[in-house]
């Protein structure tokens, strides 16, 4: 056999043309398996854990199981119209989401793409959602006060600025509240602060978006919402996403505050898709990496040093509990990541204390070390004291001979949970709430009957308002407890003379 010349170029000539077709496979994949928003694609062979691919029709997906024969692709939209043997490609990028100023008063999906119906938002700037937090070395103790607005937990719980803070409780207990308000509260603190709706119904989204802009404090808040109605992996991304857009704020040296409403949900939606991708399940089905799924989110919380800026980012994750059983896997998890936990309890909620606060198993790991003086001072020991008040109720309850030591703990126990009870909406200044906590552990609360206290509360601040703003400045401008001369308690004496007990 004689092989000419010609053949031999064109046999080269086909060789480097199947060649150039074989790299291309690395970068485009064909979907062989696609349902309930997730997909398995072949020949994707560099793609990258986490990488954004692009479905033919436009949709994007994301990289999770990189397996020997096949990728398996979460997609992130809707999934209806991809079918087996479509294409896919790679784009080299790994997710990220437009951060910056102009995200601000807004309400976006976690692909950081407008909801509100206000129209595209321009932003020049990007960060990738998942990102490593920040180093030992990059960081500083917490040593500022986050004011949440809310006596309970400014006075028993406080939070620090690069705190994070696990809010727990059964549904409608007022987690949703607190939150709220602690973001109303900021309008004067020089904060921004982040609200990612995960999971929610829209209705209960659009009613939380409404009252932050009536009480202005869209302007300075991110509103970043996965529903219900949207699929699992956008529930998933969603704090990433939220974290992200604060972290750009923390590097350029400002305060932020980022609240996960709430983090169950998010897991729920995890185990789903790592189901659907046929991980295995672990404890209540989860897999074996949910607990990586929230220590790797709340590790980018951060107070960071005086080099880097000294910017910080505040966590406030949520957690929805069955029953009252904070025992249960997620709680668990979330607890021992956390700095601290406020446990938010129904029956306490049905019986009118709002926020229904149990004090016994709600502390604040690093927040006291931030509190302001004066507060720190007032309130030592009132977290404890109303622990104990708790217990003791219960065991009054069976006799009638108390000693005087006992009855008139129970009066002052009485008189701090009916202080603590808070409305909705009406965050508290540092320097009205040392004020009336002052007046309540000096006992000038004692012989007000327990009824009348919330009126005795009303107008102690309105009259102080009127008559001793000097000395409510005083305490907010040095933070210290004005008692050494006996202002704090001749101000509360001069207004109890007009207060008068209703019959
Ligand atoms: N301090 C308060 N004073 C009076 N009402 C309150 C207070 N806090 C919450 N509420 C009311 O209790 C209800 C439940 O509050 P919220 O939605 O905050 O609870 P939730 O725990 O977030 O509920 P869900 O489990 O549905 O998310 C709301 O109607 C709210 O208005
Ligand atoms: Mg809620």
């Amino acid at each position: 056999m004689s092989i000419n010349a010609e053949e031999i170029s064109t046999l080269i000539k086909q060789q480097i043309e199947n060649y150039e077709a074989d790299m291309e496979v690395n970068d485009v994949g064909t979907v062989i398996e696609v349902g309930d928003g997730i997909a398995r694609a072949h020949g994707l062979d560099n793609v990258m854990a986490g990488e954004l691919v692009e479905f033919q029709n436009g949709v994007m997906g994301l990289a999770q199981n990189l397996e020997e024969s096949n990728v398996g692709l979460v997609i992130l939209g809707p999934f209806t119209d991809i079918k087996e043997g479509d294409e896919v490609r790679r784009t080299g990028r790994i997710m990220q989401v437009p951060v910056g100023e102009e995200l601000l008063g807004r309400v976006v999906n976690p692909l950081g793409q407008a909801v509100d119906g206000l129209g595209n938002i321009e932003t020049t700037k990007t960060r990738p959602i998942e990102s490593p937090a920040p180093g030992v070395m990059d960081r500083k103790s917490v040593d500022e006060p986050l004011q949440t607005g809310i006596k309970a937990i400014d006075a028993l719980v406080p939070i620090g600025r690069g705190q994070r803070e696990l809010i727990i409780g059964d549904r409608q207990t007022g987690k949703t509240s607190v939150a709220i308000d602690a973001i109303l509260n900021q309008h004067d603190q020089d904060m921004i602060c982040i609200y990612v709706a995960i999971g929610q119904k829209e209705s209960t989204v659009r009613g939380t978006v409404e009252t932050l802009r009536r009480h202005g404090a869209l302007d300075y808040t991110i509103v970043v919402t996965a529903s219900a109605s949207q699929p699992a992996p956008l529930l998933y991304l969603a704090p990433y996403a939220g974290v992200s857009m604060g972290e750009e704020f923390m590097h350029n040296g400002k305060h932020v505050l980022v609240v996960y409403d709430d983090l169950s949900k998010q897991a729920s939606a995890y185990r789903e898709l790592s189901l659907l991708l046929r991980r295995p399940p672990g404890r209540e089905a989860f897999p074996g990496d949910v607990f990586y799924l929230h220590s790797r989110l709340l590790e980018r919380a951060a107070k960071l040093s005086d080099e880097k800026g000294g910017g910080s980012l505040t966590a406030l994750p949520f957690v929805e509990t069955q029953a009252g059983d904070i025992s249960a896997y997620i709680p668990t998890n979330v607890i021992s990541i956390t700095d601290g936990q406020i446990f938010l309890q129904s029956d306490l909620f049905f019986s009118g204390v709002r926020p229904a606060i149990n004090p016994g198993l709600s502390v604040s790991r690093v927040g006291g070390s931030a509190q302001r003086k004066a507060m720190k001072k007032v309130a030592g020991t009132l977290r404890l004291d109303l622990a104990s008040f708790r217990e003791l109720e219960a065991f009054a309850q069976f006799g009638s001979d108390l000693d005087k030591a006992t009855q008139a703990k129970l009066n002052r126990g009485a008189r701090t949970v009916e202080v603590l009870k808070q409305g909705l909406h009406q965050p508290l200044s540092v320097e009205k709430q040392v004020m009336i906590i002052y007046a309540l552990t000096k006992g000038y609360i004692d012989d007000i009957p327990t009824e009348e206290v919330t009126r005795f509360e009303r107008e102690f601040h309105n009259w102080l308002d009127n008559n001793r703003r000097d000395l409510l400045d005083k305490i907010r401008d040095t933070g210290k407890l004005q008692d050494d001369n006996g202002e704090m308690g001749e101000a509360v004496e001069a207004f109890k003379k007009t207060f008068v007990v209703s019959e």
